[in-house]
């Protein structure tokens, strides 16, 4: 009766890597308990999604080939779009939210076009415009641009309503760090830049006024949601994004928080369920709306057990 925070699990997203192929369930070694998915064998693990009530998915592709510019990113036959098709013929009722990005596209790995080995931002927001254009018109129904480019909220929103698409929103990473924590990512959506880092687009863990900046352009340019990322060593930030905005507000459990709960679970230095919970609890409190996760599965289980519906602590 008198919790002040109550999670839920229309709360989660769900992250799902899915790659061209039939009959493909590849295990992701640094994430005990994710795969990458060909169309075919994501239909049992929607089907699990469904069944706990999880309300959104949040995908992710692997291309069949990487080039310099991304190209297969907007391709009406890519994989991001042929899964699109394929979930909202058998699933109408889940969210598909589609990851709105370059990295996993191009061959050198960054999340936008290079010019003279420096990632451009203009050059790159008509590739995203395009992207997010042809996830639209496969069926997604909200973009989430992740590539941190300045301008590519507005730039998108521009180019949905030109293609017609003036009921697809945009959930945008408006805060995203350059995080160690994206270490386990980068293997499952095979990223990882090929020189350099991503100092130059993605924010400095030390700042957080710069984070409120990011998130007001953000909103100015018609961002639907914002996202704080990573989550867990960032509170402080969703804390404030709430306070000053008051915005629909999302956070990013990422791979990296999700991999060392799953270590120090498998090797029986915590308990794996109690730290999800509390956690997931923690990103709600600091003021999240939304929580993508990849442990949505078991925060649903959990969640439908009475024992977690009122915690008791240890
Ligand atoms: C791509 C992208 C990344 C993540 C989501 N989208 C990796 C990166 O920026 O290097 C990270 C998600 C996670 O770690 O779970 N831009």
């Amino acid at each position: 009766m008198v919790r002040e925070t109550c999670l839920t699990t229309d709360d989660l997203i769900y992250p799902l890597f899915v790659k061209a192929g039939k009959n493909e369930r590849v295990a992701i070694p640094s994430m005990p308990g994710i795969y990458q998915y060909s169309p075919d064998t994501l239909i049992p693990e929607l089907k699990e999604v469904a069944s706990l009530g999880i309300p959104a998915v949040l995908l992710f592709g692997l291309p069949e080939h990487k080039d310099d510019l991304g190209s297969e990113a907007y391709s009406s036959e890519g994989i991001v779009q042929q899964t699109v098709r394929t979930i909202k013929q058998s699933f109408p009722e889940l969210i598909v939210i589609t990851d709105i990005c370059l990295c996993a596209y191009t061959s050198h790995g960054h999340c936008g076009i290079l010019e003279e080995g420096m990632v451009t931002n203009d050059a790159t927001l008509a590739s995203l415009q395009k992207i997010a254009v042809s996830h639209a018109a496969a069926g997604a129904d909200m973009v989430a641009p992740s590539d941190m480019m300045d301008g590519r909220v507005g730039a998108i929103r521009t180019a949905l309503d030109s293609a017609g698409c003036i009921h697809t929103p945009i959930m945008s990473y408006a805060a995203k760090y350059a995080s160690h924590f994206y270490g386990p990512f980068r293997e499952a959506a095979d990223c990882a830049p090929q020189s350099g880092d991503r100092r130059s687009y993605q924010m400095d863990p030390a700042n957080s006024d710069e984070a409120l900046r990011e998130i007001a352009l953000d909103i100015e340019e018609g961002a639907d949601i914002v996202m704080v990322k990573p989550a867990l060593a960032y509170l402080d930030i969703i804390y404030r994004a709430k306070q000053q905005f008051g915005h629909p507000l999302a956070a990013y459990n990422v791979s990296g928080e999700y991999s060392l709960v799953k270590a120090g679970a498998t090797q029986g230095m915590i308990d794996e369920r109690g730290t999800v919970m509390e956690i997931l609890q923690s990103i709600k409190r600091a003021g999240a709306d939304l929580i993508i996760t990849y442990f949505a599965k078991e925060a649903a289980k959990a969640l439908q057990e009475t024992e977690f519906r009122s915690q008791k602590s240890e």
